[in-house]
C-alpha cells in the first residue's frame, strides 16, 4: 500500500520566483544537446549545473550524483599509503586477491550478515563496477538457453549500460506495484518462460532507497531455486538502512541478504559508500561456496572452464584488468579488519546521511512534494543515501527541468527503470548550511507551481 498524493498542479504558469534565467538553463541545454532532461545521465547533468553555477554564481542544492560526501575512513588511508611505501604496487597482484583481504572480507560478512564463505570465494575487483561487469559475462554463458538477465528495478543505471556494451538481454520491472505478496507471481511471469539466467538488483535500493523485506527475499530464492537461476545481490549500501543497527560483530540484527536463503548467489561489497572510500576502485565480489563449485558445461564449452568461480575469475576478471591494486586491496583489507574488532563503526560513520534525508525529506514534504517509494511493508523507509521525490502529477522531465530554474538539481527516475514520475535526490553532496536555501527555493518552487 502507498500513500496516494496525485493532485494537479497548476500547469499554465509563469515562472515569477525563479532563481535562475530561464534563458540561461536554455543556453546551456542547447550547448550540451540536452533535448530532455529527463533522459540525461547523471554526468550530463553535473556538467550543466556546473556551467550554469559558474555563470550566475549561484550554488546549487545539489542532489543527482551518488558519491560519497564524507572523508574516507582514516584506517584504510593509512594502511594504503603503508603498503605503497612498502612497494607492494611495484608487482602485478594475484589475480584472486590478496589473502589478508580475502580472509577479512570473508570475516566481515560473517560478524555483519550472518553469511558463511570461505576466503577463496571474496575476489577483489576494481570497484563493484568492475565486478558486475565481469558477473554479467559469465551469467550470461552458463546455459545456451538463459540468454536474459533480469533486474527488480528501479536499479542503478550503469548496469543497464553494462549489459548493453556486452550485447546481452535483459528485462526489467519495477518492484513499486508488486511488493509483498505480489513479488511472487511477477517473478514468476518471467522466470517461467524459462530464458532467465539471473536476478539482479541492490539493497538497500538506489535509488529508492527501499529494502527489500525477508519475507521478499525468501520469495526471490524460493523462485530462484525454482528456475535454477543466479541471484546477483549488490550491497553496495551494506549496513545503511538505519532503522537497524548492524554493527554488533556475531550478533543480530544482521544486514539482510538472500544468503540466508538460497545458494547460488553473487554478493558485491562496496567499500564506496560503507567507507568512503570510491576512489581507489577496490570493491569485493563474492561468490557462495555452493555456485563457486558449481560447474556448467556450456561454460566450458565457450571459456573452457566449467566452474562457475574459476570462469569468473580466470576467464572475465583477468582480462579485464588482471588483478586489483595491491595497496588499494591492504587499504581495504584495513577497514575490514577495524570493523571486525570493533575499532571502526562505519555504520554511525555514515550516519550523517540519515540526519540530512530526514531533514531534507521535512523541507520538501512541507512544500508539496511526496516521497515516491515510501514503505517496506507496513513500514516507512529509512532515512538514508536516496530518496525519491513526486509533486502533483508533474511527469519526471519536466520536475527536473523546473526545479533547475530554482537552483535544485536531480535525475529523473526514468533513468532508473522506474515507471513512476519523480526524481531520486541524494543526499550526500547537500550540506546542512543549505537547508534554508532549499527551504526558500522550494518555497517559490510551490508559488509559481501551486498545487491545485
Ligand atoms: C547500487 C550500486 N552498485 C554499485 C555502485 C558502484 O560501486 P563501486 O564504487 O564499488 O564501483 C554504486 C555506486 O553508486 C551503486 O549505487
Amino acid at each position: 500500500m502507498h500513500s496516494l498524493y496525485v493532485q494537479n498542479y497548476e500547469k499554465e504558469v509563469e515562472l515569477n520566483h525563479n532563481l535562475i534565467k530561464k534563458e540561461i538553463v536554455e543556453k546551456f541545454e542547447k550547448k550540451f544537446g540536452l533535448t530532455n532532461l529527463g533522459t540525461a545521465s547523471i554526468r550530463e547533468i553535473v556538467q550543466l549545473v556546473n556551467h550554469i553555477q559558474e555563470e550566475t554564481g549561484e550554488t546549487y542544492v545539489r542532489m543527482e550524483m551518488g558519491v560519497p560526501g564524507l572523508p574516507a575512513i582514516q584506517e584504510g588511508v593509512k594502511a594504503q599509503v603503508e603498503a605503497i611505501e612498502m612497494g607492494v604496487d611495484a608487482a602485478y597482484p594475484l589475480i584472486d586477491g590478496w589473502k589478508g583481504l580475502k580472509e577479512e572480507a570473508s570475516k566481515f560478512v560473517k560478524n555483519f550478515a550472518n553469511i558463511d564463505v570461505s576466503p577463496d570465494a571474496c575476489i577483489p575487483t576494481c570497484g563493484s563496477m568492475q565486478g558486475t561487469y565481469a558477473a554479467f559475462l559469465i551469467a550470461n554463458k552458463l546455459d545456451k538457453t538463459k540468454d536474459t538477465a533480469l533486474f527488480i528495478d528501479p536499479g542503478f543505471p550503469v548496469q543497464k549500460l553494462q549489459m548493453q556494451n556486452q550485447g546481452n538481454k535483459f528485462e526489467t520491472f519495477d518492484i513499486y506495484s508488486f511488493r509483498g505478496d505480489k513479488l511472487g507471481d511477477k517473478l514468476e511471469s518471467y522466470l517461467s518462460k524459462g530464458n532467465i539466467n539471473s536476478i539482479i538488483y541492490s539493497n538497500p535500493n538506489n535509488p529508492s532507497w527501499i529494502s527489500l523485506t525477508e519475507e521478499e527475499l525468501q520469495t526471490i530464492a524460493e523462485k530462484a531455486k525454482k528456475y535454477d537461476v543466479i541471484v546477483m545481490e549488490d550491497l553496495a549500501y551494506f549496513g545503511l538502512d538505519f532503522r537497524k543497527d548492524i554493527t554488533k560483530a556475531g550478533e543480530p540484527p544482521y544486514q539482510s541478504s538472500i544468503a540466508q536463503y538460497y545458494d547460488n548467489w553473487v554478493i558485491f561489497l562496496s567499500g564506496s559508500k560503507m567507507f568512503s572510500y570510491a576512489g581507489p576502485r577496490c570493491a569485493m565480489l563474492i561468490i557462495s561456496d555452493a555456485l563457486y563449485e558449481k560447474e556448467y558445461p556450456h561454460l566450458e564449452e565457450r571459456l573452457g572452464a566449467a566452474k562457475f568461480g574459476r570462469a569468473l575469475i580466470y576467464k572475465a576478471l583477468y582480462p579485464l584488468s588482471a588483478g586489483v591494486n595491491n595497496s588499494a586491496q591492504r587499504g581495504l583489507a584495513a577497514l575490514f579488519k577495524a570493523c571486525n574488532e570493533g575499532r571502526v563503526n562505519f555504520v554511525e560513520y555514515a550516519k550523517p546521511y540519515a540526519d540530512k534525508a530526514a531533514k531534507m525529506k521535512k523541507i520538501f514534504t512541507e512544500n508539496g512534494f511526496h516521497i515516491i517509494y515510501d514503505l517496506d511493508g507496513d513500514e516507512p523507509i529509512a532515512d538514508g543515501f536516496y530518496f525519491t521525490l513526486g509533486y502533483g502529477d508533474m511527469k519526471g522531465d519536466e520536475l527536473l527541468k523546473n526545479l533547475v530554474y530554482y537552483g535544485v538539481s536531480a535525475i529523473a527516475l526514468v533513468t532508473t527503470g522506474s515507471t513512476r514520475e519523480g526524481i531520486r535526490a541524494c543526499v550526500s553532496h547537500v550540506n546542512a548550511n543549505q537547508f534554508g536555501d532549499l527551504e526558500d527555493r522550494l518555497k517559490a518552487f510551490a508559488k509559481d507551481f501551486p498545487i491545485k
